[in-house]
This record gives structure tokens, C-alpha cells and sequence, in this order.
């Protein structure tokens, strides 16, 4: 028995309008997670549409294959990073992509998944549960100022180094194991003070990008999927942090550029001139509406950046 998968799908409309799904058409979902988007892909794209789906999850490949047996005929799914779609999926053969980043509301609301500091859990948050490193393996094995630059690059944590310093006096008088103790570390180390939010939400959050290393997959993912769409095909992302979405900018723009920068700094008279590859759907990110917003406060950091290749 499959427990109950309870996702719900961002900005579904805004994606099935970018990635236009049509009968015959090849689409790729490297984030299955609840399927909500790849059921809308395989539903608008009935009655020949393929999907080619993974998910590094493997609870969440079994909720959406249970849940998506219907289309069996028409979906290959596999567990997996979507860094590896290329080893799987045709190159040049599909017509959309999607990738919905983060996390999915049953990883971060399930104790046993060690994502959240409201429920106490082991300090885990493996997307992927055959993976080695554990959140705890990275806060009970980390020096401290390696620890302090992760919660301010991936986290933009101000008391990082606070918070660092109260995690290695904790930790020498035995392993922090459980997402409750360490949210308290955090809270000694960075009282509340009125915030609106809990203060260990930076810190977990830093945690969960390193313990699944999600911007190294999303760079070198992002590469791998332009190579499965053919020209006029679409990818779609979505992001839910400033640093992800900053990759996907990055991404587009070497794209959609006329020249190649000679270096970091980039002086004109040293371009060099290629093809443009892609252009953007819509320049300014596509954002949930008023309306979406009010049924899933979640979707609040949701952004949607598509790009069309061209050659
Ligand atoms: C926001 S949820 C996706 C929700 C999905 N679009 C839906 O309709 O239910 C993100 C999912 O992506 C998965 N994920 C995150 N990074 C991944 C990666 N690099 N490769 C494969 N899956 C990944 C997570 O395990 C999670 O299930």
C-alpha cells in the first residue's frame, strides 16, 4: 500500500501554456514528485503524447506511478537524479521539459524525513535514500567556518557564524541527531526577537541544498535536458530560490546571446559571435496568481522561466 502522496502542483496552467502538450508529443518531467504536472501533460496531450518522468524520490515515483497508471502505456518512469535523463532519453527528441524544483510538501511534512524543525525527525533530508550524506553526516563532521559559509551562501543566514560556533560547542558534548535539537541550537544561538518566521528556516533550508547538492544537479541538469529538446521544443522551470532562479538566468542568457564573453569581465571588443540558441518565452519570470496564492500559500517563491530553443 502506497501512502497517500499530498502535493499540490504550482502554476499547473502557466506550465501547460508554455509547453503547449500535443498528441504525438514527447515530454520529459524531471520532478515528478505527486504528478500533478505530468498527469496535466499526459492529459492534454492524450491520445499519443509520451512522457518520460524521474524523480530522485522513491516514494514519490511509486505515489505518481500508482497514480498515473492510467497513461502506463504512454509514461516511462525511473528513479533518478534528472542530471541522468541523457543516459535514458533520446537526445533531440522531445518536445517539452519540466522541472519543478525544491522539495515536495510529503518530504518536508513527514517526520521520518528529517526536513523539518516543527517535527522531530532524524537529521536526514536525502532526496534520494540511497545517497550516503546525511544532514547529520554534514553537521556532526563539518568545521566550523565551512559550516558558517554554508548557512550564508545557501541560506543568507546573518548569524551564520553564531550558529556555527553554538552547532561545534554542541556537538562536543555529543551528536546532534534529531531536527528538533538542532532547530533549538539554532534558537539559542539566534532568539526569535518578533521574526515572523522560525529562526532555523535558513539553516534547514541550507542543509537540505548541500545534503542533495541542488544547485550542482540544476547546472549541470540544465545542460543535459537542452540536449533532449529539438529545435522549437520548450523547457520550463520553476524555482523556488533567488539562487536557483539565478542559474536558470544564467542559463538562458549564454543562450539567447549573440556572442560568446571572452572572459569573466565582458568587454565588447573581445566577443565572439555565435548563433543565438533560445529565446524567452516572456523576458520577467511568470508568477502564481492572486488566486493560486490563496489556496497554496506555498507557491509564494514560485517562479516560472521558459525558453524556447531555436537552433
Ligand atoms: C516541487 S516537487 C515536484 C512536484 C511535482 N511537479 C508535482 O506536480 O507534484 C520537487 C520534486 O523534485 C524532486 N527532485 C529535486 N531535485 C531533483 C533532482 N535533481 N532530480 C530528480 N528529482 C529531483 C524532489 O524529490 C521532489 O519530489
Amino acid at each position: 500500500m502506497i501512502p497517500v502522496f499530498a502535493h499540490r502542483p504550482v502554476l499547473v496552467k502557466e506550465v501547460i501554456e508554455a509547453l503547449q502538450p500535443k498528441t504525438c508529443g514527447w515530454y520529459v518531467d524531471g520532478t515528478l514528485g505527486g504528478g500533478g504536472h505530468a498527469e496535466a501533460v499526459l492529459e492534454s496531450s492524450s491520445p499519443d503524447g509520451l512522457l518520460f518522468g524521474c524523480d530522485r524520490d522513491e516514494r514519490a515515483l511509486a505515489a505518481t506511478t500508482q497514480r498515473l497508471a492510467r497513461f502506463e502505456e504512454r509514461m516511462i518512469l525511473n528513479q533518478g537524479n534528472f542530471t541522468d535523463l541523457p543516459k535514458w532519453v533520446q537526445s533531440e527528441s522531445c518536445d517539452g521539459v519540466l522541472l519543478d524544483l525544491g522539495t515536495s510538501s510529503p518530504q518536508l511534512d513527514q517526520a521520518a524525513r528529517g526536513f523539518s524543525f516543527q517535527q522531530d525527525g532524524p537529521l536526514d533530508m536525502r532526496m534520494d535514500q540511497r545517497q550516503k550524506q546525511t544532514a547529520a553526516d554534514v553537521i556532526n563532521t563539518w568545521e566550523e567556518p565551512k559550516l558558517a559559509r554554508l548557512f550564508w551562501e545557501y541560506g543568507g543566514e546573518r548569524e551564520s557564524r553564531r550558529i556555527a560556533k553554538a552547532i561545534v560547542e554542541t556537538r562536543a558534548t555529543g551528536l546532534i541527531r534529531n531536527t528538533t535539537t538542532l532547530a533549538a541550537v539554532v534558537e539559542r544561538a539566534k532568539p526569535r526577537r518578533g521574526a515572523k518566521t522560525h529562526p532555523a528556516t535558513q539553516v534547514f533550508q541550507a542543509l537540505r541544498m548541500e545534503v542533495n547538492d541542488e544547485l550542482g544537479s540544476l547546472q549541470t541538469g540544465l545542460a543535459g535536458v537542452w540536449g533532449l529538446l529539438k529545435v522549437g521544443g520548450r523547457l520550463a522551470v520553476i524555482t523556488f530560490h533567488s539562487l536557483e532562479d539565478r542559474v536558470v538566468k544564467n542559463f538562458g542568457q549564454r543562450l539567447e546571446r549573440d556572442y560568446i564573453a571572452s572572459g569573466e569581465v565582458d568587454i565588447p571588443e573581445l566577443r565572439r559571435s555565435k548563433p543565438v540558441e533560445a529565446r524567452w518565452l516572456q523576458r520577467k519570470a511568470i508568477k502564481p496568481s492572486d488566486e493560486e496564492l490563496k489556496v497554496n500559500p506555498r507557491s509564494r517563491s514560485a517562479q516560472l522561466r521558459v525558453l524556447e530553443k531555436l537552433k
